[in-house]
């Protein structure tokens, strides 16, 4: 805990001086006069110390409101590793429909440390992730914290987004350097939790919408599919989308794509063990790049903006499709406006845009950095300009809008 602490003495604004005198350099040897130890990175700290403001324009109030909020937030941030701790170590499997539960029942029931269940399970309960009765001492998970947090089929089903959260923060180091020069962290440049937090989450989502709404939403698609189209799933990851649709569509086949060789082996396991290997397969390639022409449907799942030169994929997309093919594009839902996104939904995408989608984009050639909260508007001009002749929403959630472009 703690960071470069600047005494008070020391501040700029009791230096003396206007905010522009306080310029590192100017800064420095003050500082250094009065403590040699002081360092160059101390005094560059110490200057982007906020200038003193007039005590009666705070409202306490509103200040302490603001510090009560920190500490729920700083206790959200520390309970998204308890809830991965939790999904990776079978502690809510081992809750869900147990009953109340002591620290010692739970520890004997998942093989770990009872101090530690002990401490994990006040943690939660002081979160209303687990019910805790004082007169026995035991815990009791929800049923719907028992749907959310340990059922796969569940749309509700959260520990891959907490997992994709957990892995984006523990890169952010990294994301902190290369923001200082603009540069870029490639997609499989992370920790293997950003892969398969992003599996899991995104697949709750597909597995509610894609063949019940999205693929019904499309011009003909559906007819299409059920006798037998030609699918690229670009930017596929680990492919669970791709998996999906070829579970629904027997008479179909389907090519993932996905620029990272990792992702391209996950996928193919995964269709190995669906069982639908025979009909599906991934490659390597770049969206705009990848191999094969007269498509019925090319689909993009939370990706485009996540690509260095989206329009370079749209203008390649349109090359690849048949001319009475479709793209799908799957986008996170965000308005056009930053002020239409200043809300939980926009709160976290944005979160993720600043640590993954945007750090992946300048990470690729153009490094057009849409951001994951590009919005409707920006998407229609790439899509359009790349030469399409129709564009429109067809589809969403609170969390994805779907869209579709025609050749
Ligand atoms: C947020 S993930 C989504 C993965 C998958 N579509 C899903 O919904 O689970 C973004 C994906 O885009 C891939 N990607 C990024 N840039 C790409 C590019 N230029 N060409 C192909 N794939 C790319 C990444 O490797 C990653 O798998």
């Amino acid at each position: 805990m703690g960071g470069p602490l600047v005494p008070d003495a020391l501040r700029p604004e009791k230096l003396g001086g206007a905010p522009e005198a306080s310029a590192p350099g100017l800064l420095y040897p003050e500082l250094r006069r009065q403590n040699p130890e002081f360092t160059q990175e101390e005094a560059m700290a110490a200057v982007h110390q906020p200038q003193a403001i007039d005590p009666s324009a705070v409202d306490t109030d509103k200040l302490m409101s603001f510090v009560f909020r920190a500490v729920d937030e700083v206790g959200a941030t520390l309970n998204t590793a308890l809830v991965v701790m939790g999904d990776k170590l079978g502690l809510y499997r081992a809750l869900a429909g147990a009953g109340p539960l002591s620290p010692a029942e739970l520890a004997r029931r998942t093989g770990i440390s009872e101090r530690y269940a002990q401490e994990w399970l006040n943690e939660q309960a002081a979160g209303d992730y687990v019910d805790y009765d004082p007169d026995s001492g035991r815990y009791v998970l929800p049923p719907e914290q028992t749907v959310a947090l340990t059922d796969e089929t569940s749309p509700a089903y959260l520990p891959g987004f907490f997992q994709i959260a957990l892995g984006s923060v523990l890169d952010s180091p990294r994301i902190t350097e290369v923001a200082k020069t603009g540069g870029g962290i490639g997609w499989h440049d992370h920790v293997r939790d950003v892969h398969e937090g992003c599996e899991r989450f995104f697949r709750t989502g597909y597995n509610a919408h894609l063949v019940a709404e999205w693929l019904p939403a499309l011009k003909g698609a559906v007819a299409k599919l059920q006798t037998g189209a030609r699918v690229a799933d670009v930017g596929c990851g680990h492919g669970s989308s791709t998996v999906l649709m070829a579970q629904a569509f027997p008479a179909s086949t389907f090519v993932g794509f996905d620029y990272y060789n990792g992702s391209v082996e996950t996928a193919a396991r995964r269709a190995a063990a669906a069982g639908v290997d025979d009909r599906v397969i991934f490659e390597l390639a770049t969206a705009a790049s990848f191999p094969g022409k007269d498509y019925d449907l090319v689909t993009m799942f939370d990706c485009l903006h996540d690509m260095g030169d989206p329009a370079g994929a749209a203008r390649h997309v349109r090359e690849s499709l048949a001319p009475d093919g479709a793209w799908m594009i799957v986008e996170p839902a965000a308005g056009d406006r930053v002020e239409d996104n200043l809300n939980p939904v926009g709160r976290a995408f944005y979160g993720f845009s600043t640590l993954l989608c945007t750090p992946s984009s300048l990470s690729q050639d153009v490094g057009l950095a849409l951001g994951a909260q590009a919005g409707e508007a920006r998407i229609r001009a790439i899509v359009t300009a790349a030469g399409f002749t129709t564009f429109r929403r067809v589809a969403g959630t609170p969390f994805n809008t779907v869209f579709e472009a025609c050749p």
